[in-house]
């Protein structure tokens, strides 16, 4: 016999050698790799049959609660740090641009294209806000034209795509292209913290390890310009619950913003809100596509 057989002390070595010939070598590393914590995460926890069939059964109906809107896998992801990990080894900023953060699961494809100062709340409902910001590069260059792609919850926390009949298609959302000096700005409400899906398998989880499935108030943001890089992120408000114990691990400090009130009649009818209203400024700094 060539091939050494599977003994414990030496099982993760001799399955990452079946994968020896694998063609592609990133393929042979990530699998090699895989196979190693997962054979050292069975050793240090001893796992029982039992325990194995639950995980079993847990990542089958996982897969049963998934489909095309949704994705309960991406959520299982979300809810382990796994999705946030990702996102930032892949999106490092070094400080010297805005910070990533997850996209989610209520992004549309095509967010309804809209003009500056529009107001996005379709249904005027909600604490109203003025939401503005800038659109630079690293060397702090306006990007005339950026787009600027924001979504929301409304302030009883759901989502347009949550409440078919309830909210307009399209509250709450917005794809914007900023002014020759990357500037943005549109009318708005203040959202609220939500749950994320707990009804499946990923709450179960939760609700089994005490963990609460909240995600703090934030708006989602895309800011993209050509011959730079995307970035997809989140500004969270400074006030919401939360903040220290996102479902999703989604907060970072860069992005916490205060959302102070304005009582100003003659500025509320300027920005066209009614008074008194809040403000929320965020800046947006993408790296150069040649230098992320
Ligand atoms: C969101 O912010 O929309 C979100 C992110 C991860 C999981 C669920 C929701
Ligand atoms: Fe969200």
């Amino acid at each position: 016999m060539s091939g050494e057989l599977f003994s414990e002390e030496r099982s993760a070595e001799v399955v990452a050698a079946s994968f020896a010939n694998t063609p592609d070598p990133r393929l042979r590393q990530v699998l090699t790799s895989l196979v190693g914590h997962l054979h050292a995460f069975v050793k240090d926890v001893e796992l029982t049959e039992a325990e194995w069939a639950v995980a079993i059964d847990f990542l089958t109906r996982t897969g049963h609660t998934s489909d095309a809107v949704r994705q309960e896998f991406i959520l299982l992801s979300d809810v382990l740090g796994v999705s946030m990990l990702v996102e930032t080894i892949n999106h490092r900023t070094g400080g010297t641009s805005t910070e990533s953060t997850v996209l989610g699961p209520f992004h549309m494809v095509q967010s309804p294209p809209r003009r500056l100062g529009d107001d996005i709340a379709l249904d005027g409902k909600g604490t109203p806000c003025l939401v503005s910001g800038q659109v630079t590069g690293p060397d702090g260059e306006p990007l005339a034209g950026a787009t600027v792609d924001v979504w929301q919850t409304n302030e009883d926390g759901f989502y347009d795509v949550q409440q078919p009949g309830i909210q307009p298609p399209g509250n709450l959302r917005g794809l914007f292209t900023a002014d020759e000096q990357g500037r943005f700005w549109f009318r708005s409400v203040v959202p609220r913290f939500y749950p994320i899906p707990d009804d499946g398998p990923v709450g179960q989880l939760l609700a089994a390890t005490g963990r609460h499935p909240n995600r703090p108030a934030h708006l989602h943001f895309i800011a993209d310009a050509p011959g730079y890089r995307p970035v997809t992120t989140h500004v969270f408000v400074a006030d919401s619950p939360y903040l220290d114990s996102d479902a999703v691990f989604g907060v970072k400090e860069s992005l916490v913003r205060e959302v102070p009130e304005v009582d100003d009649p003659a500025r509320a009818a300027e920005v066209g809100l009614a008074n008194p209203f809040r403000t929320l400024t965020f800046d947006l700094s993408l790296l150069r596509e040649d230098r992320a």
